[in-house]
């Protein structure tokens, strides 16, 4: 984790906050703001970049899916695939603490960062008139975990995310107190039987009722028990072998190179490691093609700072391999 560089500005929540903070968030920077749950720590949904600065400003070792955040519902069916049980529940519970695991959309315009790879994304409308404003001037989804350093508690007052990512991100929105004070319940509908991911802030029961009465299937996946996302990620390994630490491709190999010098494609020509992590994803996923190459050969990638997290994504890709 890099030292802590920025000035971070608390601004009140009100109509000139709002339109400073929408103007950060085009601009790729990261906004703390509250929602009836807890804080989240924003970023452009759809800008690569400034998703993985949310990693790098909490300290995340490897790639979580974060949540995306949506002004109404309309919006959320540009981006995933709406189920019937999607609509039923949506329409039930939203704006609420719910959160909906989907599929994405073929032409769904989200980083693929916030899917960690995976061909889903956790969706939720927020409760809070002030956060679905700002989207509405910020005029994108906002990616957004909860607004505190990895393996710290969840914040839910302005004070509690200076505590943790002052220094770290461009700006604290303070909203007051959050209502609920516990994340969002989230719950898997990508495959079918919905399973429980979360429990948080809608009852289960609440939901189980309006799904006919029968309980929910839990598997439990936050961030202190992450074998729900690590499933997930080795399921949605590159197709092809990946081979780490390599100084160049071997015979039909494609070569996913680091830092400048040739004409590969590069995680980042300047060597650079958030931008490395932006391009991550989108780099794997089109040099994973069986027609063109036997497989991948990665250059390596310095073990420091988010490079901890893109070396931990490789090895889980070549583990599988
Ligand atoms: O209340 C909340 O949900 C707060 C506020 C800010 O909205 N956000 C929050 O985000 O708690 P985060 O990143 O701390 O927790 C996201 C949870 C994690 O357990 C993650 O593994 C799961 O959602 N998740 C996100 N995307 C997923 C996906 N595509 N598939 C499965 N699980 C996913
Ligand atoms: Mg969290």
């Amino acid at each position: 984790m890099n030292e802590p560089q920025k000035s971070t500005n608390i601004l009140k929540m009100d109509a000139q906050g709002l339109a400073r903070a929408a103007a950060a968030l085009q601009r790729g920077e990261l906004v703390a703001f509250p929602t009836e749950t807890v804080y989240g720590l924003g970023a452009d949904a759809t800008n690569d970049a400034a998703v993985a600065s949310i990693f790098e400003a909490k300290g995340r070792p490897s790639f979580n899916p974060l949540i995306v955040h949506v002004p109404d519902i309309e919006a959320a069916w540009e981006h995933v695939q709406m189920t019937d049980m999607a609509y039923t529940l949506a329409e039930t519970f939203w704006p609420g603490p719910l959160t909906m695991v989907l599929r994405r959309r073929p032409d769904c315009r989200l980083s693929l960062l916030v899917s960690a790879g995976l061909d889903t994304v956790a969706i939720r409308l927020p409760d809070h008139d002030d956060a679905r404003q700002l989207m509405r001037l910020a005029k994108c989804p906002l990616a957004a975990p909860s607004a505190n350093a990895s393996g710290r508690l969840s914040p839910t007052s302005a004070r509690h995310v200076h505590q943790t990512l002052a220094g770290r991100i461009h700006m604290i929105l303070d909203g007051g107190d959050c209502p609920v004070g516990v994340e969002s319940t989230v719950i898997d509908l990508s495959t079918g039987a919905p399973v429980l991911l979360r429990p948080g802030g809608l009852p289960v029961e609440d939901i189980e009722a309006v799904l006919g009465g029968t309980p929910l299937p839990r598997a439990m996946a936050d961030e202190t028990a992450p074998k729900s996302p690590g499933m997930m990620l080795s399921h949605y390994a590159p197709r092809l072998p990946v081979r780490l630490n390599a100084d160049g491709p071997g015979i039909g190999e494609a070569y996913l190179a680091f830092g400048p010098g040739n004409d590969y494609p590069s995680l980042s020509q300047s060597g650079d490691l958030v931008e490395a992590a932006a391009n991550l994803f989108r780099l794997l996923h089109r040099l994973d093609d069986p027609d063109r190459y036997s497989g991948i050969a990665v250059a390596p990638v310095p073990h420091e700072g988010l490079g901890l997290a893109i070396n931990d994504r490789l090895e889980r890709a070549a583990k599988d391999s």
